[in-house]
């Protein structure tokens, strides 16, 4: 059955094919995304979704299309004509359709879509095993704080650790760690947890945000530098975090085991604070 899609301003179903072959997110990769999740209909950090797509946008000078109020109406309306109570919602936004040409016109409208999706979550036994990383040369461009479309160097990495029998790759640039390809990424190091600061090498995730917040409140210490790759192997604990994996331990990386291939303590007690916040959102 098709999902319910929004397009500029209207809904249909993703049945219906919508965009233009001469839309220049589909022949430029010029447009950004956010995957946002909803459970028992709500959706869940919609206003920290929404503020990183506003600056993304800014960032790549594409007019946002919506303001945040409109915004939400859209989401909540969207949510309201989707047949399901749980899943994600996908929301791109593009420059718009021109003329193929690498200059782009100014004022061009943008192409604002966003569609519901029924999603399986991970569940409570594949939350507790955790997943396997394999490092891999991050060769994405160099604003990786914009979620754009651009998603080549990922798809490439993530199915090379697929074809390696792992989970996600874990990305290295200049003998640094920065992130999975399409999560955050944490490791615990004698009882603090450190992660890579926030800069134009990674994604600012929502989760990650909410998952360092979360520790602090716990009284967990929180260093945000970038871990060097050698680093890796003296972890006590690891783990990533993203809108549809939530807080996700990791037990082995590179075929090394983790804290004994198992789910650390700090790592419990993250996912704990977290399912519960999300149950309050
Ligand atoms: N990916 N880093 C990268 C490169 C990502 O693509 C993502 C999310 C994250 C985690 O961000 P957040 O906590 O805001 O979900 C970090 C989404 C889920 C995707 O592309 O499907």
């Amino acid at each position: 059955m098709p999902d319910i899609l929004y397009i500029n301003g209207r809904f249909t179903t993703t049945g219906e094919r919508v965009l233009g072959v001469e839309d220049r997110g589909f022949q430029f990769g010029d447009a950004v995304y956010e995957v946002l999740k909803f459970a028992g209909k709500r959706p869940i950090f919609l206003g920290d979704h929404f503020q990183r797509m506003e600056r993304g946008l800014r960032e790549i000078d594409i007019r946002p299309p919506w303001d945040e109020s409109q915004f939400t109406a859209v989401v909540r309306e969207l949510l309201d004509r989707t047949a399901f109570d749980d899943g994600i919602v996908y929301v791109q936004v593009s420059r718009g359709e021109s003329e193929r040409a690498h200059f782009y016109p100014d004022d061009m409208e943008p192409t604002a879509i966003m569609y519901s999706r029924a999603f399986r979550f991970p569940d409570p036994t594949k939350k507790e095993r955790g997943i396997r990383l394999v490092t891999m040369p991050d060769l994405r461009w160099r604003h990786c704080d914009v979620k754009s479309v651009n998603l080549l160097a990922n798809v490439l990495a993530k199915k090379r650790a697929q074809r390696a029998a792992a989970d996600e790759a874990l990305l290295l640039s200049d003998g640094l760690v920065r992130e999975g390809a399409s999560a955050s990424f944490f490791a615990v190091i004698g009882g603090s947890v450190v992660t890579h600061p926030l800069d134009e090498h990674i994604l600012p995730g929502v989760v990650r945000d909410r998952t360092i917040g979360l520790a602090l409140a716990a009284k967990v210490r929180v260093e945000e530098r970038p871990l060097r790759e050698h680093e890796l192997f003296d972890l006590h604990e690891a783990f990533v975090t993203s809108t549809t994996l939530g807080v996700m331990p990791v037990t082995e990386i590179d075929g090394r085991a983790i804290g004994n291939s198992r789910r650390g303590e700090v790592t419990t007690t993250l996912q704990r604070l977290f399912h519960d916040l999300e149950a309050r959102e």
